[in-house]
């Protein structure tokens, strides 16, 4: 068990800089999750927390002792890569075993490491069998072994479930929140699939081109993001934004005008925010809604796509250059090229300034921290 702590990391490879400003408190015991889109930074902090990658600057403590200048296998740390890294000729059984074989562990503590591991994964009917004679789960799971066997402080885990098919995906990740339960051992994830991280995490680590964008509990990031672009990652269908311009603003929240004359009324705090100011409604898809009139935008239906027990209409705006989705009861029909008025009551709406930056929403208090 080990907490962690990140201060002021940055890496970088020659002159170019591509983490900066990393500062993160990660508790005993917690599933941190980092998420963000490709390229963004998640397997380089994680490496430089494995000690695969050098730290460029700041400090990167494990229990309160600065470990930028241990070694890998000193920390502490295992870490489970996308790439099972198995040895092909060698039982699951010896390839939970090898890395404590290596480090020359007495056989009797081996075999119990390797079975108990094993118990804990469901892969105990398995342990003579070779890589190739095993499902692509299956196999994942000897990883995971492998990294039980050491039993480590930290779990690194490096998009564990990226190669496996959907269906096995959703599987494994009640395997790992099992595990976790289990295990109660610190872990850290990395994935770029946000329904993964709103679901294992504790508290989840928005990252973007090597910034940090927030750090907070699923629910938080869901209902308060901090800015446009995790109010964008988070949730899908991906959250709908309407350009609009300050018209009036009272103790209660802002109202804002389209480029169209219509209006909506956002429940925000109504500090540093003026008649006049370029702001940007977001609304999620679950909560735009057809209404005949008091609030919302016109738009130009495009197309429906049922899913069953709802649909989702596609839909164009002057105001909304991404497109607008919203979520309609599943038998609801509407015509392409239809005119229709979309929006949401005034506590489902969000708010950003010309920066991205998010004003505070009324209903905060009723989220936990
Ligand atoms: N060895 C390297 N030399 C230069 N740039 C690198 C190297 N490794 C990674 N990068 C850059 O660092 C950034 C973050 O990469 P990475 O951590 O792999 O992203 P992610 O895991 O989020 O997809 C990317 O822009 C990538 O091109
Ligand atoms: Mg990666």
């Amino acid at each position: 068990m080990a907490s962690l702590t990140l201060r002021d990391i940055a890496k970088r490879y020659d002159e170019t800089e591509v983490m900066r400003n990393i500062n993160l408190d990660i508790a005993d015991g917690e599933f941190v999750v980092f998420v963000g889109p490709s390229g963004c930074g998640k397997s380089t902090l994680m490496r430089m927390i494995a000690g695969l990658e050098d730290i460029s600057s700041g400090d990167l403590n494990i229990d309160g002792t600065r470990v930028n200048d241990i070694p890998p296998a000193k920390r502490g740390i295992a870490m489970v890569f996308q790439s099972y890294a198995l040895y092909p000729h060698m039982t699951l059984y010896d390839n939970m075993a090898f890395g404590l074989k290596l480090a020359g562990t007495k056989k009797p503590e081996i075999d119990a490491a390797v079975r108990n591991a094993a118990k804990i994964l469901h892969i105990d009917h398995l342990l003579d069998r070779k890589p190739k004679q095993l499902s692509g789960g299956q196999r994942q799971r000897v990883a995971i072994g492998r990294a039980i066997t050491r039993k480590p402080k930290v779990f690194l885990f490096d998009e564990p479930l990226s190669n496996l098919d959907a269906a096995l995906r959703v599987k494994m990740r009640l395997e790992f929140a099992r595990l976790h339960d289990e295990l109660k051992t610190t872990m850290i994830y990395v994935t770029h699939d946000q329904v993964e991280a709103m679901t294992l995490a504790d508290k989840i680590v928005v990252l973007s081109a090597g910034n940090i964008e927030q750090v907070g509990s699923p629910n938080r990031l869901y209902h308060a993001p901090a800015n446009r672009f995790v109010a964008g990652f988070i949730g899908s269908p991906k959250m709908n934004f309407f350009e609009g311009t300050v018209q009036s603003v009272t103790a209660d929240g802002v109202t804002v005008r389209y480029d169209t004359g219509e209006t909506q009324r956002v429940a925000v705090e109504p500090s540093n925010v003026k008649e006049g100011d370029k702001v940007t409604v977001g609304i999620r898809p679950e909560h735009t809604h057809v209404n005949s009139g008091e609030y919302g935008v016109s738009v130009t239906t495009m197309a429906i796509e049922s899913l069953g027990d709802a649909a989702y209409l596609y839909a164009e705006s002057s105001v909304a250059p991404d497109g607008v989705i919203a979520r309609i009861p599943p038998l609801e029909h509407h015509d392409r090229g239809e005119t229709l008025k979309l929006g949401a009551t005034p506590d489902h709406c969000h708010l950003f300034d010309a920066n991205g930056q998010a004003f505070e929403r009324k209903i905060i208090e009723v989220l936990a921290a």
